[in-house]
């Protein structure tokens, strides 16, 4: 007897929870201030409020009810939060993904009315940290005056060099770049510059920065690289090289979409003592003139970093030596590139870059005893979102790791996102119309001591690449 009434209380409460769902299911009880508020406040309203890069702010009911069909359109389609990556074989710092059940919720509350529910049960908005994402900077420098960007024309290459009047060598965790008119700016890279000579090319020059900023990190390239005569060489058949950001002296940099990142504990650049911040922006023009006045924190580290840390990049300088040449009306043009990790590293970050008509982005490593990890998965190239994606921990890579990047691209009519209409054929360059593509694996050695070998492998890799071009073009 107790047990029968045991068990129909059971029944009862499984009876109820039954009734609950289905009332939720028909959407009664989904309200704003209960479900859909917390959800945007977290996940939304850091980029939709004023001064941000969204075209509109979501921070209360109103601005998410105004525009509700369409947030449950772009939150199903995993358009909004903006995140390219899909999940992979490891897991991302500040990965902006909706949950299944988020989705599932905001889903409902679009389609049953939209309710606000009770408004005293509304969370509060989150604090931001007003203006810089990373807090207060230790140091924030401004170009002195405005590059002025006219409504068309071509893609622009502007560089601009900061004094940043250090007294001491410093080391850097993080820069933040605020772009003053987000709709042209596409992306900058950042270099410290010791020499005085960007200062001196952006005093010479007549427009505030300086142009021909490829040649100022062709130049780079070139020393790096020891390619000497034969960097000249290759700008024959590439436009004066590439914005190589991953050579000595960079800072990092940002594009589009990309939030600002602190390196890890313990890593840090070097920032030369009386060196100037070079800033090489990359402009697409909007349709209408606008002026660039970008901002610029820069955040210390207390002490000298303990370790040293390199990127990969797949294949080497933005592809600049993969060949690429796609036809119109290719579906699926591919390029690919290995390179085997000569020494233990442990990888804290990666990225990718292609332009317009990019459409999948491969990263995958096999481990020595065949383990296969996706390091980076992007099925949905989008140009507008170039992220720096750090890996939540450490992941360690062994010696005899097989790095393997493959890069598609859809040259089709299909494609939505093809700024040529009818398409045309496509080859490697600067200009946004152009393409570029390559993968970055960022790193350390696992022990400080292998990092020389690390580096000379990167840069053997580099120069197989342009040898290899150089050969195939001659022929
Ligand atoms: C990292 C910054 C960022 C975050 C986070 C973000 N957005 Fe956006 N959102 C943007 C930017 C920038 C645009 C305008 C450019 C674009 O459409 O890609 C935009 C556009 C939109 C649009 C208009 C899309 C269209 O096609 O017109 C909607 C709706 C939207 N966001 C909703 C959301 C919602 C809902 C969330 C949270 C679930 C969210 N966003 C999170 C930056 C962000």
């Amino acid at each position: 007897m107790k047990i029968r009434i045991l068990v129909s209380i059971f029944a009862l409460g499984a009876l109820s929870l039954a009734l609950y769902g289905g009332q939720r299911a028909e959407g009664g009880s989904v309200t704003f201030a209960d479900h859909v508020a917390p959800i945007i406040f977290n996940n939304c309203t850091s980029c939709h409020r004023p001064g941000e890069a969204a075209p509109f702010v979501l921070m209360n009911y109103a601005d998410v009810q105004k525009r509700g069909k369409l947030i449950a359109a772009v939150t199903q389609s995993r358009q909004m939060p903006p995140w390219k990556a899909d999940a992979g074989d490891v897991e991302f710092k500040h990965e902006r993904r909706l949950t299944a059940a988020q989705i599932e919720t905001i889903q409902r509350w679009a389609a049953t009315g939209m309710h606000e529910g009770n408004p005293a049960k509304l969370p509060p908005l989150p604090k931001f940290a007003d203006g810089w994402q990373l807090g207060k900077p230790d140091l924030i420098v401004k170009m002195s005056e405005a590059f002025t960007v006219p409504a068309d024309g071509p893609d622009i290459y502007q560089n601009f060099a900061l004094p940043l009047n250090l007294p001491e060598d410093k080391w850097v965790r993080a820069i933040e770049f605020r772009p003053g008119a987000r709709t042209v700016v596409h992306h900058s890279l950042f270099f410290s510059d010791a020499t005085g000579e960007a200062r001196k090319l952006d005093a010479a020059d007549p427009q505030p920065g300086f142009s021909g900023g490829m040649a100022f990190t062709g130049q780079r390239f070139a020393a790096r690289f020891g390619l000497g005569g034969q960097a000249n060489d290759a700008s024959a058949t590439n436009p004066g090289a590439s914005p190589t950001g991953s050579l000595g002296g960079s800072l990092g940099g940002w594009a589009v979409g990309a939030q600002a990142r602190v390196m890890p504990e313990g890593l840090a650049y070097f920032l030369p003592k009386g060196s100037d911040l070079v800033l090489a922006s990359h402009f697409h023009p909007s349709g209408k003139v606008e002026k660039e006045i970008s901002t610029v924190g820069v955040y210390f580290a207390d002490k000298p970093p303990t370790k040293a840390f390199t990127g990969i990049q797949l294949p080497p300088l933005f592809g600049v030596f993969a060949g690429l040449d796609i036809p119109a009306g290719a579906k699926e043009y591919t390029i690919e590139d290995s390179f085997v990790l000569p020494v233990d590293v442990k990888a804290f970050g990666t990225g990718a870059h292609a332009h317009y008509i990019g459409k999948t982005m491969h990263l995958k490593a096999t481990l020595p005893n065949g383990q296969e990890k996706k390091l980076l998965w992007i099925n949905d190239w989008d140009f507008a979102w170039q992220d720096q994606y750090q890996f939540k921990d450490f992941v360690a890579l062994p010696k005899g790791t097989r790095l393997d990047v493959k890069i598609t691209y859809d040259n089709t009519a299909g494609n939505p996102r093809n700024p040529s209409s009818p398409p045309r054929r496509v080859k490697w360059g600067e200009g946004s119309f152009d393409e570029m593509g390559s993968m970055s694996l960022i790193v350390v050695a696992a022990n400080e001591a292998d990092m020389p070998a690390l580096q000379g492998a990167i840069r053997n890799h580099v120069r197989g690449a342009f040898t290899k071009r150089r050969s195939s073009a001659s022929r």
